[in-house]
């Protein structure tokens, strides 16, 4: 399974990229907003830290728009994926840009219609939000676990790539259903590593080690 981190914040992304873990960055418009940076800006930055699929998103909801504004954006480097919204013009606009040999990441879906329509627009990735879906007392992870039936029931090639991940237990399901990718939160991705028995068990060797008086170098 593929991480990506879900953050337009540069600093954070070069932390993690350095751990050697990471395979990708998604930004939404609202991850920008938040940077308070140029977009094209924060994506070229972000492009030059990581050789991963960088997820930038277009602002337009008109397929005419859509296409010049995903020209733009695929003219910033060539790891950028073009990012879509879940909608009729998005659909078309990915088949478009498909056809023309530019990744694309349909976003926005919330349910296996959508991610049905969307594997035959030839989207690289489906973006289901199992977060959002939580948020209103439906199942989020149940909506992955249907997209990964009917990608394999029909051997679509599109990546489902799990997102609004808000716990460690969104990545370990996402893992155990079969996502290809999931896009986490930075400190997120960071707390999968925890375990206070880890950190117990760490102090106990450390403390044992420094009573034998040795060194390994
Ligand atoms: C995915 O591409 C989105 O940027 C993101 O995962 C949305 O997460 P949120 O629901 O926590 O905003």
């Amino acid at each position: 399974m593929k991480f990506f981190v879900d953050t337009a914040d540069t600093a954070e992304i070069q932390e993690l990229e350095a751990t050697g873990l990471l395979d990708g960055v998604t930004t939404n418009p609202s991850l920008i907003a938040k940077s308070g940076k140029n977009f094209k800006d924060v994506i070229a930055e972000i492009c030059k830290i990581t050789n991963g699929d960088v997820s930038a998103e277009v602002a337009a909801t008109d397929f005419d728009t859509m296409i010049k504004e995903a020209h733009v954006l695929r003219a910033i480097a060539d790891n950028v994926v073009v990012k879509l919204p879940l909608t009729f013009d998005g659909l078309k606009a990915c088949k478009q840009l498909t056809s023309e040999g530019t990744k694309t990441n349909v976003t926005l879906c919330f349910s296996a219609n959508q991610a049905l329509l969307a594997a035959k627009a030839g989207a690289t990735y489906i973006s289901p939000f199992i977060g959002r879906l939580d948020d209103i007392n439906l199942d989020g992870m149940e909506l992955i676990r249907e997209i990964r039936v009917i990608y394999d029931n029909y051997g679509f090639d599109t990546e489902i790539l799990a997102a609004s991940i808000r716990t460690p237990n969104h990545v370990k399901d996402s893992a155990i259903i079969g996502a290809d990718v999931v896009t986490v939160p930075p400190a997120t991705l960071k707390s999968l590593i925890k375990h206070p028995l880890t950190d117990k068990g760490l102090d106990a060797f450390l403390s044992d080690w420094a009573k034998t008086g040795q060194s390994i170098l």
